[in-house]
Protein backbone atom coordinates (compact mmCIF):
# COMPACT_ATOMS: atom_id res chain seq x y z
CA UNK A 1 0.00 0.00 0.00
CA UNK A 2 0.95 3.56 -0.48
CA UNK A 3 2.96 5.04 2.04
CA UNK A 4 1.11 8.47 2.72
CA UNK A 5 5.12 10.16 4.02
CA UNK A 6 6.50 8.84 0.88
CA UNK A 7 3.18 10.75 -1.17
CA UNK A 8 3.88 13.57 0.50
CA UNK A 9 7.59 13.53 -0.47
CA UNK A 10 6.73 13.64 -3.88
CA UNK A 11 4.29 16.14 -3.53
CA UNK A 12 7.00 18.76 -1.79
CA UNK A 13 9.19 18.27 -4.39
CA UNK A 14 6.83 18.48 -7.51
CA UNK A 15 5.34 21.57 -5.84
CA UNK A 16 8.43 23.13 -5.49
CA UNK A 17 9.25 22.56 -9.32
CA UNK A 18 5.90 23.99 -9.79
CA UNK A 19 6.09 27.08 -7.29
CA UNK A 20 9.92 27.97 -9.07
CA UNK A 21 7.82 28.01 -13.00
CA UNK A 22 4.89 29.74 -12.21
CA UNK A 23 7.40 32.62 -9.81
CA UNK A 24 9.71 32.70 -12.38
CA UNK A 25 7.32 32.99 -16.04
CA UNK A 26 4.91 35.59 -14.41
CA UNK A 27 5.82 38.21 -16.19
CA UNK A 28 5.96 36.61 -19.17
CA UNK A 29 2.76 33.58 -18.56
CA UNK A 30 0.41 37.27 -17.64
CA UNK A 31 0.42 38.07 -21.14
CA UNK A 32 -1.22 34.88 -21.99
CA UNK A 33 -4.44 34.77 -20.41
CA UNK A 34 -7.83 33.44 -21.22
CA UNK A 35 -11.13 33.21 -19.19
CA UNK A 36 -12.78 30.03 -17.83
CA UNK A 37 -16.45 30.13 -16.60
CA UNK A 38 -17.16 33.69 -16.56
CA UNK A 39 -14.61 37.25 -17.25
CA UNK A 40 -13.30 36.79 -13.48
CA UNK A 41 -12.18 33.16 -13.89
CA UNK A 42 -8.70 33.34 -15.56
CA UNK A 43 -6.11 30.92 -16.70
CA UNK A 44 -2.83 31.82 -17.38
CA UNK A 45 -0.24 29.75 -19.57
CA UNK A 46 1.49 29.22 -15.88
CA UNK A 47 -1.30 27.80 -14.69
CA UNK A 48 -1.34 25.12 -17.65
CA UNK A 49 2.77 24.70 -17.99
CA UNK A 50 3.17 24.18 -13.86
CA UNK A 51 -0.58 21.66 -14.01
CA UNK A 52 1.95 19.76 -17.20
CA UNK A 53 4.84 19.79 -14.99
CA UNK A 54 2.74 18.45 -11.72
CA UNK A 55 0.76 15.61 -13.79
CA UNK A 56 3.84 14.84 -15.83
CA UNK A 57 6.49 14.37 -12.58
CA UNK A 58 3.53 12.36 -10.86
CA UNK A 59 2.96 9.60 -13.88
CA UNK A 60 6.81 9.27 -14.22
CA UNK A 61 6.98 8.36 -10.57
CA UNK A 62 4.00 6.53 -10.16
CA UNK A 63 2.55 5.54 -13.40
CA UNK A 64 -0.29 3.65 -12.09
CA UNK A 65 -1.97 6.69 -10.07
CA UNK A 66 -4.90 8.86 -11.22
CA UNK A 67 -4.58 12.90 -11.44
CA UNK A 68 -7.29 15.30 -11.26
CA UNK A 69 -6.30 18.79 -11.87
CA UNK A 70 -7.86 22.27 -11.93
CA UNK A 71 -6.53 22.87 -16.05
CA UNK A 72 -6.81 19.51 -17.33
CA UNK A 73 -9.71 17.55 -15.63
CA UNK A 74 -9.41 13.58 -14.26
CA UNK A 75 -6.13 11.03 -15.72
CA UNK A 76 -8.39 8.44 -15.18
CA UNK A 77 -6.68 5.04 -13.84
CA UNK A 78 -9.33 2.14 -13.48
CA UNK A 79 -7.57 0.18 -10.52
CA UNK A 80 -5.68 3.36 -9.37
CA UNK A 81 -5.03 3.20 -5.41
CA UNK A 82 -3.71 6.75 -5.07
CA UNK A 83 -5.36 9.96 -6.79
CA UNK A 84 -3.37 13.35 -6.97
CA UNK A 85 -5.66 16.71 -6.74
CA UNK A 86 -3.45 19.27 -7.92
CA UNK A 87 -4.71 23.10 -8.32
CA UNK A 88 -1.56 24.43 -10.35
CA UNK A 89 -2.37 28.27 -9.43
CA UNK A 90 -4.82 28.75 -6.55
CA UNK A 91 -5.44 32.68 -7.00
CA UNK A 92 -4.94 33.35 -10.11
CA UNK A 93 -6.11 36.73 -10.07
CA UNK A 94 -3.55 37.59 -7.18
CA UNK A 95 -0.71 35.85 -9.90
CA UNK A 96 -2.08 38.10 -12.58
CA UNK A 97 -2.30 41.25 -10.35
CA UNK A 98 1.22 40.18 -9.14
CA UNK A 99 -0.77 40.26 -5.23
CA UNK A 100 1.99 37.47 -3.44
CA UNK A 101 -1.04 35.03 -2.27
CA UNK A 102 -1.10 32.09 -4.37
CA UNK A 103 -0.23 28.83 -4.10
CA UNK A 104 0.25 25.29 -5.33
CA UNK A 105 -1.80 23.29 -3.84
CA UNK A 106 -1.36 19.32 -4.20
CA UNK A 107 -2.99 16.65 -2.43
CA UNK A 108 -3.15 12.34 -2.28
CA UNK A 109 -6.39 10.68 -1.74
CA UNK A 110 -6.56 6.80 -0.86
CA UNK A 111 -9.40 5.19 -1.46
CA UNK A 112 -11.56 8.61 -1.37
CA UNK A 113 -9.63 10.17 2.06
CA UNK A 114 -6.83 12.81 1.22
CA UNK A 115 -4.03 10.98 3.46
CA UNK A 116 -0.99 13.59 2.40
CA UNK A 117 -1.33 17.72 1.32
CA UNK A 118 1.18 20.43 0.23
CA UNK A 119 0.10 23.64 0.12
CA UNK A 120 3.02 25.93 -1.18
CA UNK A 121 3.17 29.68 -1.13
CA UNK A 122 6.12 30.62 -4.35
CA UNK A 123 6.60 33.89 -3.35
CA UNK A 124 6.94 33.67 1.01
CA UNK A 125 8.41 30.60 0.12
CA UNK A 126 5.61 28.95 2.66
CA UNK A 127 5.48 25.66 2.47
CA UNK A 128 2.36 23.92 4.53
CA UNK A 129 2.37 19.97 5.02
CA UNK A 130 0.39 17.65 6.54
CA UNK A 131 -0.19 13.65 6.50
CA UNK A 132 -3.11 12.65 8.00
CA UNK A 133 -2.93 11.32 11.61
CA UNK A 134 0.66 12.99 12.06
CA UNK A 135 -0.09 16.42 12.40
CA UNK A 136 0.32 19.83 10.27
CA UNK A 137 3.23 21.61 9.72
CA UNK A 138 4.63 24.96 8.19
CA UNK A 139 8.45 24.66 7.02
CA UNK A 140 8.85 22.17 9.96
CA UNK A 141 6.74 23.71 12.60
CA UNK A 142 3.93 22.07 14.07
CA UNK A 143 0.38 23.92 13.34
CA UNK A 144 -1.93 24.18 16.84
CA UNK A 145 -5.03 26.73 14.88
CA UNK A 146 -6.14 29.75 15.90
CA UNK A 147 -6.58 30.61 19.85
CA UNK A 148 -10.07 32.73 19.82
CA UNK A 149 -13.29 30.71 20.04
CA UNK A 150 -15.97 33.48 20.15
CA UNK A 151 -17.94 34.86 17.03
CA UNK A 152 -17.56 38.60 18.04
CA UNK A 153 -13.42 38.35 18.01
CA UNK A 154 -13.61 36.10 14.74
CA UNK A 155 -11.30 36.95 11.94
CA UNK A 156 -13.20 34.97 9.53
CA UNK A 157 -11.75 34.67 5.86
CA UNK A 158 -13.98 33.71 3.05
CA UNK A 159 -14.20 33.28 -0.91
CA UNK A 160 -16.73 34.38 -3.52
CA UNK A 161 -17.62 32.19 -6.88
CA UNK A 162 -16.83 33.67 -10.02
CA UNK A 163 -20.95 33.68 -11.52
CA UNK A 164 -21.99 37.31 -10.84
CA UNK A 165 -25.48 36.27 -9.85
CA UNK A 166 -24.59 33.98 -6.90
CA UNK A 167 -21.86 37.07 -6.16
CA UNK A 168 -24.67 39.15 -5.17
CA UNK A 169 -26.35 36.69 -2.82
CA UNK A 170 -22.93 36.08 -1.29
CA UNK A 171 -22.43 39.78 -0.45
CA UNK A 172 -25.97 39.40 1.24
CA UNK A 173 -24.51 36.82 3.33
CA UNK A 174 -21.58 38.68 4.01
CA UNK A 175 -23.30 42.01 4.90
CA UNK A 176 -25.03 39.65 7.84
CA UNK A 177 -21.78 38.37 9.03
CA UNK A 178 -20.03 41.42 9.27
CA UNK A 179 -21.23 43.27 12.27
CA UNK A 180 -21.24 39.88 14.14
CA UNK A 181 -17.49 39.65 14.42
CA UNK A 182 -14.15 40.94 14.47
CA UNK A 183 -13.59 40.92 10.76
CA UNK A 184 -13.48 39.54 7.28
CA UNK A 185 -10.34 38.91 4.60
CA UNK A 186 -11.08 38.01 1.48
CA UNK A 187 -7.13 36.50 0.43
CA UNK A 188 -8.46 35.10 -2.63
CA UNK A 189 -6.59 32.13 -2.55
CA UNK A 190 -9.33 29.15 -0.46
CA UNK A 191 -5.64 26.67 -0.16
CA UNK A 192 -4.29 29.55 1.62
CA UNK A 193 -7.26 30.64 3.88
CA UNK A 194 -7.27 26.94 5.15
CA UNK A 195 -3.34 27.03 6.37
CA UNK A 196 -3.82 30.54 7.61
CA UNK A 197 -7.01 29.29 9.77
CA UNK A 198 -4.36 25.88 10.36
CA UNK A 199 -1.95 28.57 11.97
CA UNK A 200 -4.22 30.82 13.77
CA UNK A 201 -3.95 34.01 10.85
CA UNK A 202 -7.57 33.90 10.75
CA UNK A 203 -10.04 32.16 13.15
CA UNK A 204 -11.88 30.63 10.75
CA UNK A 205 -13.02 30.32 6.93
CA UNK A 206 -15.90 29.08 4.84
CA UNK A 207 -16.99 29.25 1.40
CA UNK A 208 -19.57 28.01 -0.94
CA UNK A 209 -19.03 26.82 -3.99
CA UNK A 210 -15.33 25.80 -4.31
CA UNK A 211 -13.96 22.82 -5.82
CA UNK A 212 -11.91 19.62 -4.82
CA UNK A 213 -8.52 20.97 -6.24
CA UNK A 214 -9.18 24.49 -3.91
CA UNK A 215 -9.46 22.53 -0.93
CA UNK A 216 -7.99 19.45 -0.54
CA UNK A 217 -4.71 19.67 0.56
CA UNK A 218 -5.37 22.88 2.52
CA UNK A 219 -8.73 21.09 4.33
CA UNK A 220 -5.91 18.57 5.45
CA UNK A 221 -3.73 20.90 6.73
CA UNK A 222 -6.79 22.70 8.91
CA UNK A 223 -8.06 19.31 10.25
CA UNK A 224 -4.79 18.06 11.64
CA UNK A 225 -3.97 21.09 12.92
CA UNK A 226 -6.83 20.60 15.23
CA UNK A 227 -9.98 22.66 13.15
CA UNK A 228 -13.12 21.19 12.34
CA UNK A 229 -13.22 21.13 8.59
CA UNK A 230 -17.00 20.62 7.50
CA UNK A 231 -19.97 21.09 5.14
CA UNK A 232 -23.41 22.14 5.23
CA UNK A 233 -25.70 20.20 8.04
CA UNK A 234 -23.20 17.63 9.43
CA UNK A 235 -22.18 16.40 5.40
CA UNK A 236 -18.61 16.46 4.60
CA UNK A 237 -16.74 20.17 3.02
CA UNK A 238 -17.89 20.31 -0.65
CA UNK A 239 -19.36 22.42 -3.19
CA UNK A 240 -22.12 23.21 -0.47
CA UNK A 241 -19.62 24.82 1.79
CA UNK A 242 -16.30 24.11 2.90
CA UNK A 243 -16.23 25.61 6.64
CA UNK A 244 -13.09 25.66 8.76
CA UNK A 245 -12.72 27.03 12.69
CA UNK A 246 -12.52 25.37 16.19
CA UNK A 247 -14.55 22.66 17.13
CA UNK A 248 -15.86 25.27 19.86
CA UNK A 249 -17.17 27.99 16.81
CA UNK A 250 -17.70 25.55 14.16
CA UNK A 251 -21.58 25.28 15.10
CA UNK A 252 -22.07 28.99 15.83
CA UNK A 253 -21.23 30.18 12.73
CA UNK A 254 -22.40 27.38 10.99
CA UNK A 255 -25.90 28.12 12.11
CA UNK A 256 -24.98 31.37 11.47
CA UNK A 257 -24.33 31.17 7.87
CA UNK A 258 -27.74 28.73 7.74
CA UNK A 259 -29.53 31.74 9.23
CA UNK A 260 -27.90 33.93 7.17
CA UNK A 261 -29.16 32.20 3.54
CA UNK A 262 -26.07 30.85 2.84
CA UNK A 263 -28.03 27.09 1.48
CA UNK A 264 -29.77 29.72 -0.73
CA UNK A 265 -26.29 31.01 -2.48
C1 LIG B 1 -10.16 30.38 -6.53
C2 LIG B 1 -9.58 30.91 -5.24
C3 LIG B 1 -10.52 31.90 -4.61
C4 LIG B 1 -11.89 31.32 -4.35
C5 LIG B 1 -12.45 30.75 -5.64
C6 LIG B 1 -11.49 29.75 -6.26
P1 LIG B 1 -8.46 29.65 -8.50
O1 LIG B 1 -9.29 29.41 -7.11
O2 LIG B 1 -9.34 29.85 -4.33
O3 LIG B 1 -10.05 32.36 -3.35
O4 LIG B 1 -12.74 32.32 -3.84
O5 LIG B 1 -13.67 30.12 -5.31
O6 LIG B 1 -12.02 29.27 -7.46
O7 LIG B 1 -9.49 29.82 -9.58
O8 LIG B 1 -7.66 30.87 -8.31
O9 LIG B 1 -7.66 28.41 -8.61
Amino acid sequence: PADPQELLDLAIDLTARAGRLVRQTREEAITEVDTKSSSTDVVTAADKAAEKLVVDGLLAARPGDAVLGEESGSHDAPSAEVRWILDPIDGTVNYLYGLPAYAVSLAAEVAGEVVAGVVRNPVSGEVYTAVRGRGAYRDGVRLTGPRRTALEQALVATGFAYDRQRRARQAAVLAGLLPRVRDIRRIGAAALDLCFAAEGRLDAYYERGIQPWDHAAGALVATEAGLRVGGLRGAPAGRELVLAARPELFDTLHDLLVELGIDEV
